[in-house]
């Protein structure tokens, strides 16, 4: 048993497994409707790798970078050089996931560009004139900002800062030192932005 469990592919695979004998019984119950299915599988996958890449966020603000100053100088090495590089790898294509999902989800609705127009598309008449429009708008904008500030601005100020994949061996430590001070500002913008577009996101589907 411990051996099974020590082994993270074959634990995520035993989640895989479990979630299908809950689809058959899904399917068994309710019968199969392709429309709905398929929605529903996206979500899953969105929620998901929202769930990845929001975790990774919170992991980041309220565990790594609060516990760095506790952490003894010999120890500290191991976060930038093994923790960080790895997480930031999930962490980025965590978002990439989530937005690539999230735009296909919109699309199934049948909302894409009334949702990134805000409910403008549908007039200025009366706005807004379904709110749920806005609503999920709001909050496909704020996560669109997060995903371009983790792949534009927080990956590559990482990269810079931890030198990762080797690619800035020479940089001078006042550089290092800048770029990591904006990778952590936008982490924390961020980690801001990650409540309301959570709010919007969700009330979407449960408010409007
Ligand atoms: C990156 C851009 C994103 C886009 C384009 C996007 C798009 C969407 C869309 C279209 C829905 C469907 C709402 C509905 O069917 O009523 C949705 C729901 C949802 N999204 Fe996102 N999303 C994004 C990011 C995120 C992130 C970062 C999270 C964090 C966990 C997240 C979590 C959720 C949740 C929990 C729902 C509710 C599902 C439900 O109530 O059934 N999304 N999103």
């Amino acid at each position: 048993m411990a051996g099974f469990f020590a082994n993270l592919r074959n634990t995520v695979l035993a989640g895989f497994v479990l979630a299908a004998i809950l689809l058959a019984y899904a399917l068994r119950a309710q019968g199969y409707d392709a429309t709905s299915f398929w929605m529903f599988i996206v979500r899953w996958c969105h929620i998901g790798s929202g769930i990845m890449w929001i975790g990774l966020l919170w992991y980041f603000n309220f565990v790594s970078t609060p516990t760095m100053p506790k952490i003894p100088a010999e120890l500290k090495p191991a976060l930038g050089k093994y923790i960080t590089p790895a997480a930031l790898w999930w962490f980025r294509w965590g978002a990439m996931s989530t937005l690539v999902f999230g735009l296909i989800l919109a699309w199934q609705n049948g909302y894409l560009v009334q949702a990134y127009t805000l409910d403008f598309s549908e007039g200025m008449a009366g706005w807004p004139v379904v709110p749920k429009f806005l609503a999920i708008g709001i909050g496909m904008w704020f996560a669109t900002i997060m995903w371009f500030n983790v792949w534009f601005l927080i990956w590559p100020n990482q990269q810079k800062a931890l030198n990762i994949d080797g690619k800035y061996p020479d940089l001078p430590q006042a550089e290092k030192d800048a770029a990591a001070k904006t990778a952590g500002m936008f982490s924390r913008i961020n980690t801001m932005l990650s409540i309301p577009m959570l709010f919007a996101m969700v009330s979407a589907g449960h408010l409007f």
